[in-house]
């Protein structure tokens, strides 16, 4: 596997970081994960400008504009040997002396991996999978994609643990997203969607499912969640850049719904297929 760092391409294997990078001391960085169908980066735009906010919110300078970016993605996934990529792209504050303080003059770490795209099969979409509720005890920063990831593998292992796939998360008696996914609700027809705020990562899936939701009249409400809401859905899904739309049948070991994917989730997996196809 090519990867890429600071400029250079070269195997995984020869790949090294410095010790004393601040994304290994402190985990002082930022990340993307990019879905790559057929060579081409969906919704690259959109990553860049959220990577974009990433950097804002740790105070970090970008060392690329988007145009630069995307020149360097698109350089990198024609070096692949394999057409549907999960490209991961991370950006750390640099090489310097340990401290909590910004270094002076430090460069940033730029690293980029793809991996094949493994999305969810058929099979696997219909069935579903399943999901533990718990509290969400991250800080109030959420809409950072940081690499800072503790609470996250915290979180997702408790669910890893009960046998599940992933774990929802509320706050204060609402519903914030998953460890590692965005949640969405359906009850009665309607699309119920968490506020996107900072206490949950804005996702890349989840402003696509709610802008073809808008765009092909699925009945849409985008507010808080509470638990009751959720434990009463007719559907839940999670979303994410690797797993699309993906419908949780289970939910602390009670059946969701109809315990299969749902008509609204099938109709929007739909949806989301054919803009993979076109951008
Ligand atoms: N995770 N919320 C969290 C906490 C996430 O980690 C992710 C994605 C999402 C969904 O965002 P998107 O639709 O842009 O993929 C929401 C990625 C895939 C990861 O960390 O591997």
């Amino acid at each position: 596997m090519t990867v890429y760092l600071n400029g250079e391409y070269m195997p995984i294997g020869e790949a090294r970081v410095p010790v004393l990078d601040r994304g290994f001391l402190l985990g002082d960085g930022v990340y993307e994960v990019i879905p790559v169908y057929g060579r081409h980066a969906f919704r690259l735009e959109q990553h860049l400008l959220r990577l974009q906010n990433s950097c804002d919110g740790i105070r970090l300078d970008n060392p690329h504009n988007a145009a630069a970016w995307t020149t360097l993605i698109q350089d990198f996934i024609g070096r692949q040997d394999f057409a549907n990529q999960n490209l991961y792209l991370q950006l750390t504050r640099g090489v310097a002396k340990r401290d909590h303080a910004f270094p002076q003059g430090a460069t940033p770490t730029i690293f980029m991996m793809a991996n094949p795209l493994v999305t969810p099969t058929p099979e696997q979409f219909e069935a579903g999978v399943a999901a533990v509720s718990t509290t969400d005890n991250r800080w109030q920063r959420c809409d950072i994609k940081s690499i800072a990831l503790l609470a996250n593998v915290l979180l997702r292992q408790i669910a890893v643990d009960a046998g599940a796939t992933e774990s929802i998360l509320f706050r204060d008696g609402y519903m914030t997203e998953g460890a590692a996914s965005n949640i969405f609700a359906v009850k009665g027809g309607t699309i119920l969607a968490p506020l996107r705020n900072h206490l949950m990562l804005p996702g890349i899936t989840y402003d696509t499912v709610i802008e073809l939701a808008r765009a092909n009249n699925v009945p849409l409400e985008v507010r808080e969640i509470s638990e009751a809401e959720v434990r009463a859905a007719d559907e839940l899904w999670l979303t994410s850049s690797t797993k699309e739309i993906l419908p949780i049948t289970r939910l602390d070991g009670r059946v969701v719904g109809s315990g299969t994917a749902g008509p609204v989730a099938r109709r929007m997996l739909a949806l989301y297929q054919g803009l993979k196809r076109t951008g």
